[in-house]
């Protein structure tokens, strides 16, 4: 039986949250893997550890402090996840994205999602950064949907619709700041997995063959959640490093953090100009 999470749950977790700040935030930002210091650049910030709002998940993964940072940046009110909680750390879905039903009820109408992804697009090396056009939901289609159990009908409907999980105005923002910076955006669609374990040769290859420039652990439950509640979605990935199509190489966790640090600037870049703008 999964742990399901009631709306009452959620409005308390939110009320927490509420009576430590004094702004109304207009964007969420989840922070991936060895992206946490964009949080450091947030003014005014009040910092609320994910361990002091009743029934949230903490995160347990290195790289991954944990907490929101709810402030300003470019002037825009706005509420980031320093770290995230992923599915392989043993939380239901429902927990995993109950920091996304939290912006929800506090009424955060967007949301940026970064993360830390494999490049599985021969084109793609590590460092560089990918807009998210679409996803492939392969844990969901088999049977792990952040939205199954009793539906949250006040915040949305039974069987919500995906042909647009990532906003186009705002993938157009992107594209403009990006070409305005310098940054080689790719673009492309992201496979999110369970993980932990990272994919196997044959692994990669069936994901190429189905369409997938990028893969990850997060970002798609996240992101349908997010849809369900009609929140406009931004997505990034930073190509963390090459996957692993021939068996040639190995992937580990330390390679990926380190990439974080060439990702990390121009990520910055982008989501500052989007906010900007919005
Ligand atoms: N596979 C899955 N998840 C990842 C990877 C990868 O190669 N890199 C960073 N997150």
């Amino acid at each position: 039986m999964q742990n399901f999470i009631t709306l009452n749950q959620i409005d308390e977790a939110a009320d927490a949250i509420k009576k430590r700040i004094s702004i109304q935030p207009i964007v969420g930002i989840i922070l991936g893997s060895g992206l946490n210091a964009l949080a450091d650049s947030v003014q005014n910030a009040v910092y609320i550890p994910y361990n002091e709002i009743p029934h949230f998940p903490v995160s347990t993964v290195e790289g991954h402090t944990g907490r929101f940072v709810i402030g300003d940046l470019e002037g825009k009110p706005v509420m980031v996840m320093q770290g995230r909680i992923h599915y392989y750390e043993g939380y239901s879905m429902q927990q995993v994205t109950l920091p996304i039903r939290v912006m929800q009820r506090m009424g955060v109408p967007n949301l940026i999602v970064t993360n830390a992804a494999g490049g599985v697009n021969p084109d793609y090396v590590p460092g560089d950064v990918m807009l998210i056009t679409d996803q492939l939901n392969l844990v969901g289609m088999a049977g792990l949907n952040p939205l199954s159990g009793p539906n949250l009908d006040e915040i949305g409907t039974r069987f919500p619709d995906m042909s647009q999980p990532y906003d186009r105005e705002y993938a157009d923002l992107a594209r403009k700041i990006s070409k305005a910076n310098g940054i080689n955006l790719h673009e492309g669609i992201y496979t999110g997995l369970s993980g932990p374990s990272f994919e196997s040769p044959a692994d990669l290859r069936f994901l190429r063959m189905v369409g997938t420039d990028a893969v990850g652990m997060s970002t798609v439950p996240e992101v349908i959640v997010a849809r369900h509640g009609n929140m406009r979605v931004l997505g990034i990935s930073g190509i963390s490093n090459k996957a692993n199509l021939d068996g040639a190489t190995f992937t580990t966790h330390e390679e990926v953090m380190e990439s974080g640090k060439i990702i990390t600037p121009k990520i910055e870049k982008i989501v500052r100009g989007v906010l900007r703008e919005f």
